[in-house]
């Protein structure tokens, strides 16, 4: 008999149509790529969810300076966001665009029925709003400098017939499932400042606009859009084909298992979102995950700051499962993130390179040398066999713990904790002195548990890295089916004996960084322009301190001994 496969059903945000998405934007989606990944090795159905959020003032203002229909003009920048996916290895089940006809018709229907139940009614909105956010915010609510408390540009005056969905009706059922629902919003910091805000009264919202056109037109009283985020929010139902002739998907994998987005649009997702849903009458996602944001040194990347930086130029120079490795590696659960190109070549150098890639041509190359290439348990084993069997037979298990909580960043450091203890059992069990003491069996021993590692860690790890594996069953003379590839190929031992390997280049080549800067640095000096003044190249000079102040500062010259990673 078939037994039906657990569904799971991941969305990210719809993304609004920039043709600048920016490395802190490829995050959620390369994270929710990797959990899909990670839940199809496991035996689950899971379905991935993301796309576009097309409509609003902001698409109209800039399509109207392009001198473009709207449409026409987020068609172009579309196909280059669904090329960067694809670049990036984003394997999503669906791409749902805010303006494709399945859509609207749910957002139609949705609105229709929640007014004829009483609860959008139409009256007159009277408040500031953030353009870029498509956010409406009362007096009160604005940041010092009356600018928009998100993201800190102006607001505008916005005076205008309204329908307004009556969230305040709502407070303390959302309360009461909060409460029943402990884990619905994680991180927990997260949930704790989402209590607060609907504790301190929810305000009914302004859910249609008449001032533009470019939405979707309130059914029954056509002179009103939509507003764009309780449009954008039902795309994680109209997607499933909710309402529409077919049906499976909604039937099969709603409710959500996780929507993750960044904390900046928790309060849409936590709050608004599940208000919907239950005035429509519909069951709530199981969990609302808010990730941290990826900083640069001055702040969030952002296109206003012109700070962002583009993921197609890193994919390019240092690889796609470089990048997203250092995403999800970086990114501790719930926290921001610092970016710095320097961050990303350490981290290549040290896990990926140092680390992992390490391991592998270690590995072989004993492998090669003492044993002639072939991979074989031997009849006898080492003092420090057990210790490395057991950490590989609980790793899997620690990781789970933490990817079913969406903590990749984690999830990944106990993989890489085995990757961390194979190298120290080289270390321990000397490979080169059994073979120099003809200690053989002790020796192939060895070899083959490293081997084995190396075959386990590679498929823990490609969700993370899709591309990996194939490099490194390559070296290890194994086809992808000989080597498994999903978690019920990870019983210890699965590594067929007899095998011949190959050894091959270096996974992650080290980068030199500074040699990398000093280049990049003569390249900029070649072609700077003459005009130039050498004033212009010196950074400002700091104002002298006093001889006083000089005696305070303790100097001291030292010299590093010894350092490791934190
Ligand atoms: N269109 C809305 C989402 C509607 S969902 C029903 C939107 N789009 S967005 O393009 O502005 O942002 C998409 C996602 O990228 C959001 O989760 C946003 O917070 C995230 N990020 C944007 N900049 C980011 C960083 N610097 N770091 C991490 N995530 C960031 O919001």
């Amino acid at each position: 008999m078939m037994t039906e496969k657990p569904t799971f059903y991941i969305t990210t945000p719809i993304y609004y149509p920039s043709d600048k998405l920016h490395i802190g934007h490829a995050y959620t989606t390369v994270a929710a790529d990797a959990m899909t990944r990670y839940k199809r090795q496991r035996g689950f159905d899971a379905y991935f969810l993301t796309g576009t959020d097309e409509h609003g003032l902001k698409i109209q203002q800039r399509a109207a300076e392009a001198g473009q229909e709207p449409l026409a003009f987020v068609d172009g920048i579309v196909d280059g966001i669904q090329k960067l996916w694809q670049l990036l290895d984003i394997d999503y089940s669906d791409f749902i665009r805010t303006t494709e006809k399945r859509h609207e018709q749910v957002v139609q229907r949705l609105f229709k029925q929640i007014y004829d139940q009483g609860d959008i009614y139409k009256s007159e909105y009277s408040g500031w709003y953030c353009t870029p956010c498509e956010t409406f915010f009362t007096e009160h609510q604005l940041a010092e400098g009356h600018v928009c408390p998100d993201c800190g540009r102006p607001v505008q005056m916005a005076q205008e017939e309204s329908y307004f969905f009556k969230m305040s009706k709502y407070a303390d059922r959302w309360l009461e499932f909060i409460e029943a629902n402990p884990d619905f919003i994680q991180p927990e910091s997260r949930r704790n400042e989402m209590i607060n805000f609907v504790k301190q009264g929810l305000e009914d919202l302004c859910v249609s606009r008449t001032t533009f056109d470019w939405g979707i037109k309130v059914p029954f009283d056509e002179k009103h859009v939509v507003y764009v985020w309780f449009d954008a929010l039902v795309n994680y139902i109209s997607a499933l084909g909710v309402g529409s002739e077919d049906e499976s998907k909604y039937q099969k994998y709603w409710p959500a298992d996780v929507h993750l987005m960044a904390k900046d649009i928790i309060r849409f997702h936590a709050i608004i979102w599940p208000i919907i849903l239950m005035a429509a009458g519909l069951p709530l996602p199981k969990k609302v995950v808010a990730h941290g944001w990826l900083l640069m040194q001055d702040g969030k990347m952002s296109k206003s700051k012109g700070n962002v930086v583009d993921p197609v130029v890193l994919a390019e120079k240092y690889g796609v499962d470089a990048i997203r490795f250092f995403l999800l590696r970086e990114m501790a659960y719930g926290m921001d993130a610092n970016y710095s190109e320097e961050a990303l070549v350490n981290c290549i150098n040290i896990d990926l390179a140092n680390d992992y890639g390490n391991l592998l041509s270690r590995t072989t190359a004993m492998i090669e040398k003492f044993l002639g290439g072939v991979v074989a348990p031997g009849s006898e084993g080492t003092d420090f066999d057990a210790e490395l069997l057991e950490l590989a037979a609980q790793t899997p298990e620690a990781m789970a713990k933490y990817m079913d909580k969406v903590d990749v960043a984690n999830a990944i450091g106990e993989v890489w904790k085995l990757v961390a203890k194979a190298n120290k059992y080289i270390d321990d069990t000397a490979p080169w002195t059994l073979n120099k003491n003809g200690e053989v069996e002790k020796l192939k021993t060895v070899m083959y548990n490293l081997a084995e590692v190396l075959r386990q860690v590679t498929i823990l790890i490609s969700p993370v890295m899709p591309n990996v594996a194939a490099k490194v069953w390559q070296q290890l003379g194994l086809s992808a089916e000989a080597a498994g590839q999903d978690w019920t190929a990870l019983g210890w031992g699965g590594f067929p004996a007899g095998t011949k390997i190959c050894r091959g280049e270096a996974l992650f080549p080290r980068i030199d960084w500074e040699a990398a800067q000093a280049a990049a640095a003569a390249e900029n000096e070649t072609t700077e322009p003459e005009a130039e003044t050498a004033e212009a190249l010196v950074e400002p000079v700091k104002p002298e301190i006093s001889i006083e102040d000089f005696e305070r500062i303790d100097l001291r010259v030292c010299q590093v001994i010894a350092c490791e990673k934190v």
